[in-house]
This record gives C-alpha cells, sequence and structure tokens, in this order.
C-alpha cells in the first residue's frame, strides 16, 4: 500500500436527475422493481466535502454540517448509511468525519436533494478510499452502488447526460445494483432544458419512501412494472435515435402514470394541483399548435419539469412567460437542462 493518506480532505458536486422513465416501487436494500432512465441535470446540485482521519482504534466518528450549520437529524441519518456501506469500506470503522453539505437550490423549491446528496457523499467517500489505500475495480460502478444504498435515484446522478438503472433485456450491461451511463446517446439529448415550474413549494404529502412502499399493495402494480420495463427498452432505443416524437409520448404518459399510482394506492394521494393540470394542459395545447417539440414530466409533487431541445429555447421560453408562468408560485421557475455530471472541486 503505497501512498496512502491517513488523513486529509476531498470535495465534490454531483447534480440532481429527473427520471423520464420513473422508478416506483422497490424491494430489499433499494432494488428497484423496474428500470428506470433519467436526464442528468446540472444547476440543480450538492456540494459536499469531507475531512477525514484514519485513527489507530475502532469506532466510527461523525460531524455532520448542513448550509454551515451542524445538522444532528442528518448526522444520525448519514451515520446509518455509513454503518449499512461499511461492508464495502472497511476503513470507515476507523475513521473520524467531518462532512459538511450544501445545496445550489433552496430547501423549498420542491426539488428533492437526496439524488444529488447521496451521489455527492458517494463520489467522496470512493475518493478517501483510494487515498486511504483501498484497491477498487470499478470505480464509477462502486459509486454508483453505493448512492444507490443511500437513495435509489442518486445511483444515477453519478453519469454525464444520461443514465439507465434497472436490469433490462434489451439494455446491454444493465444491472439493479448501480446504474450505468447512456452510451449512445443522441446528440439532442445533451441539448435538453428542463425548467421546473414551482406551482407549489410547499412540502410534498407523500414521501418517496412511502410512494415506493404504497406500490406493495397497488392493484396495479404487475402492469405497471411490465410497462415501465417496456418504456425503459424503448426509450432507450427513442433516446439513441433522436426521435423527439416518439419522446414526448412516453415522458408524459410516464409521469401522468406515477400519479395515476399514487392516486389508487391505498391511501390515495392526489400530489397534482388544479395550476399542474392547467399548465399540462397549455404544454399539450401549444405544442399541437407550434410543432414546437416541448414536453413535460413530473416527480412525487405538483411542479411541473417542462422540456425541450436548446434548440427551440427561445421559442420555448417566451411561451413560458407569457403563458405558464401565471399558475406557478410567485412566478418562480427554476431553470436547469441537462449537464456533465459529478465534478471534483478540490
Ligand atoms: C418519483 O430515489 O427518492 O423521483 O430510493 O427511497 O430514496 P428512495 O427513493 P427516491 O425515489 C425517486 C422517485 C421519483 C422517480 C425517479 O426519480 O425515478
Amino acid at each position: 500500500m503505497n501512498n496512502v493518506e491517513n488523513s486529509g480532505s476531498v470535495t465534490w458536486k454531483a447534480p440532481s436527475n429527473i427520471a423520464i422513465v420513473k422508478y416506483w416501487g422497490k424491494h430489499g436494500t433499494q432494488l428497484p422493481n423496474n428500470p428506470s432512465l433519467s436526464l442528468t441535470l446540472n444547476e440543480a446540485f450538492t456540494s459536499t466535502s469531507i475531512d477525514y482521519e484514519i485513527k489507530n482504534q475502532p469506532g466510527l466518528e461523525l460531524d455532520f454540517y448542513f448550509e454551515g450549520v451542524e445538522n444532528v437529524e442528518f448526522r444520525n441519518r448519514i451515520f446509518k448509511y455509513l454503518e449499512i456501506i461499511t461492508p464495502h469500506l472497511p476503513w470507515l470503522k476507523f475513521a473520524k468525519l467531518t462532512v459538511r453539505s450544501t445545496n445550489s437550490f433552496p430547501h423549498s423549491s420542491g426539488i428533492a436533494s437526496s439524488a444529488s446528496a447521496m451521489a455527492a457523499l458517494s463520489m467522496c467517500l470512493v475518493d478517501i478510499a483510494e487515498l486511504v489505500g483501498q484497491e477498487i475495480k470499478d470505480k464509477t460502478r462502486l459509486q454508483s452502488y453505493l448512492a444507490r444504498l443511500g437513495s435509489g435515484s442518486a445511483c444515477r446522478s453519478i453519469f454525464p447526460h444520461a443514465a439507465i438503472w434497472g436490469q433490462c433485456k434489451g439494455i446491454p450491461h444493465s444491472s439493479d445494483d448501480y446504474a450505468i451511463g447512456f452510451e449512445n446517446l443522441h446528440p439532442v439529448f445533451k441539448t435538453y432544458r428542463n425548467d421546473i415550474l414551482i406551482v407549489s413549494s410547499e412540502k410534498k404529502s407523500v414521501s418517496s419512501s412511502i410512494g415506493h412502499d404504497l406500490m406493495n399493495n397497488n392493484n396495479y402494480a404487475t402492469a405497471r412494472y411490465e410497462n415501465a420495463r417496456q418504456n425503459a427498452e424503448k426509450l432507450y432505443q427513442i433516446m439513441s435515435q433522436g426521435d423527439l416524437q416518439e419522446f414526448i409520448q412516453i415522458a408524459e404518459s410516464e409521469a401522468l402514470q406515477l400519479h395515476a399510482l399514487m392516486m389508487c394506492s391505498s391511501p390515495s394521494f392526489i400530489l397534482l394541483e388544479p395550476n399542474s393540470i392547467a399548465i399540462i394542459k397549455k404544454i399539450r395545447a401549444f405544442r399541437e399548435e407550434s410543432y414546437v417539440p416541448i414536453c413535460f414530466t413530473i416527480d412525487a409533487g405538483p411542479n411541473i419539469h417542462v422540456l425541450y431541445p436548446q434548440e427551440y429555447a427561445v421559442v420555448c421560453q417566451e411561451f413560458i412567460n407569457h403563458e405558464l408562468k401565471a399558475f406557478c408560485e410567485q412566478e418562480r421557475v427554476i431553470k436547469d437542462y441537462v449537464g456533465e455530471g459529478p465534478k471534483k472541486l478540490i
């Protein structure tokens, strides 16, 4: 073990991602019940730095600061996570860690932070693993694997542009254990913009872990998993070829399916607001009359993610400003776009 550094510091920033084929339903330790496919974002990210020291005595020690303030609730959650991943990073047993984390987006923005947070943390941990002399065969795979153990969708945030997570016959090398990058992605998708229309920034009424759980008793679960599998395979082809009309069809169907599943769960949840529906209708009408390939996707909340290629940015932003902003809370729109994935800062 040459050049082992028993203390030091690493910093990474990692972005959030937006699923086009949705992960909704899981088993075991964050294993997905269907494959999912996402675009990696750029502007919504978490920056995390870890100061580490390897002690002679066993006993993991952890301090956690969020936005510069010590946060015991987050610290305890991360501590549990570190215990879970210790079999993969045995040196953690002897580690003293100080973790500092900040988000580029406000807490009230309706953007889930678990994907970027767990991706940034796992990027840091895998770097430290190398620095303390752990031998790692496939670094990217381990980064994605560890991120998954923190939050399922986080495993997709490790890759530039787009990622696929979940074993799928038609997608070579896909796996339930970790995500893979989208190798043959058509260049148009690297230019995609994602404007998030904030219909409401209130805390959502169903957390994703409760949402995943609800799928266990949902009568439509089997049909959903089969359809998601087909959609992932189709979308993989579509996004290799650059067929925007087919992309739109699957993206919108997936978004509405996610909400349909929540509506027919027991208990049932309606997360869309009247303004969410108004925006959806406006987007569809505008697309029909203009032939602009604009569409939407939605996460487990009321906010609408508007997707379109950069080439149409001027006309789409004009449409959003004039027709959609009025349906947003304080006219709030968060602008994001497809990005290059995590970046090492120090
Ligand atoms: C609707 O990854 O947040 O955003 O694995 O329990 O942490 P956990 O869930 P999480 O679920 C994401 C759900 C989703 C769809 C998606 O991102 O695929």
